[in-house]
């Protein structure tokens, strides 16, 4: 048997359809080239340790009977529930060391926890001899993210478990990959670190005092979803970039864009976009931005501009997998 395993899995953006996904409205996501990577190591101690340099835990120990017990660094939780709820369902004889290492800061939302509980399950199942499916790898990661936060559509999850990019209902009602090869996106960040969980709560109240105002407003963003997903396949940038400004629209009326986030908006659309949209729970984190190759610096100079940081990511990356 083996005695250590790296797997990595990749970060994600969220292209259409936010917050209507809690809602069971339909989302498209797509996978980043920069991946979380975890090495998951059996030791012969009944005990748990954890390194992740990247969100300031080193020298986390506890016995692995205490797995989910008392106070738990936020920067620890997804590891350690997830090897908790793989050794409920799958067993694990053993204690273990993970080790994780991120290429893209946790600040970007770019879905670093996910990310880290798939791998971490999928060296796991590696490790231990069981081999778990894609479906059976999803569902256990997206527990472990609702055990936690009690709240997501697992998109984020979909995402580094399957990559591409997917048409997405919640819960993996619905998982569609579509052809895409190649997506002329340009991402800008904000510098604000976003509270999915704060936003989320945020939304539904004001739901609770509109509750058919903003029904009809998710009903609204499935429609562009379903739009964008047909211009998306035919390579129709022009309409994908409108439909991100009408999607934009709808989530400033949920009350999750910011002044920053329109800044960076607004200029990356002077700049002659397609179109541009803030990508996730909002609040912060990033934008996306669709533009003409030949505008691409033009709109890169204008995020700048806006005081936005522009971080070059590559869509359509393949999804988890174990590293040699
Ligand atoms: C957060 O990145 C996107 C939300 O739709 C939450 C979720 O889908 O889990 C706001």
């Amino acid at each position: 048997m083996k005695k250590h395993i790296t797997a990595s899995a990749p970060g994600k953006l969220m292209l259409f359809g936010e917050h209507a996904v809690v809602y069971e409205r339909p989302c498209i996501v797509t996978a980043v080239d920069q991946r979380m990577r975890a090495t998951v190591e059996i030791l012969d101690a009944p005990d748990f340790l954890l390194e992740a340099p990247d969100v300031k835990v080193t020298g986390y120990k506890k016995s692995m009977k205490d797995l989910g017990v008392g106070d738990i660094p936020k920067g620890a939780k997804f590891v350690e529930i997830a090897i908790k709820n793989f050794s409920e369902k799958y067993g694990l004889e053993t204690g273990v060391k993970v080790t994780t290492k991120s290429e893209f800061s946790s600040q970007f939302g770019f879905g670093s926890s996910s990310a880290s509980t798939v791998c971490v399950l999928k060296a796991l199942a590696e490790l231990s001899g069981k081999k778990l499916s894609n479906k059976q790898l999803f569902a256990l990661a997206y527990k472990t993210v609702l055990d936690i936060q009690g709240k997501g559509s697992g998109f984020d999850v979909a995402a580094a478990v399957y990559g591409g990019t997917l048409y997405y209902v919640i819960g993996g009602k619905k998982l569609q990959p579509l052809e895409i090869d190649s997506l002329p996106l340009i991402v800008g960040y904000s510098g604000v670190k976003a509270d999915t969980v704060t936003l989320i709560n945020t939304v539904k109240q004001t739901s609770n005092k509109y509750p058919r105002v903003i029904e009809g407003i998710y009903t609204e963003i499935e429609k562009i979803v379903d739009l964008a997903k047909k211009s998306l396949t035919k390579k129709d940038w022009q309409s994908v970039g409108e439909l991100m400004n009408i999607n934009q629209g709808y989530l400033a009326s949920l009350g999750v864009s910011t002044r920053k986030l329109a800044d960076m908006i607004y200029s990356a659309r002077d700049a002659d976009a397609y179109g541009a949209k803030l990508s996730g729970a909002g609040g912060g984190d990033c934008i996306i931005v669709l533009a003409p190759d030949a505008k691409k610096l033009a709109v890169e100079e204008a995020i700048a501009q806006a005081s936005g940081k522009v971080i070059q990511v590559k869509t359509n990356a393949e999804g988890v997998r174990i590293e040699k």
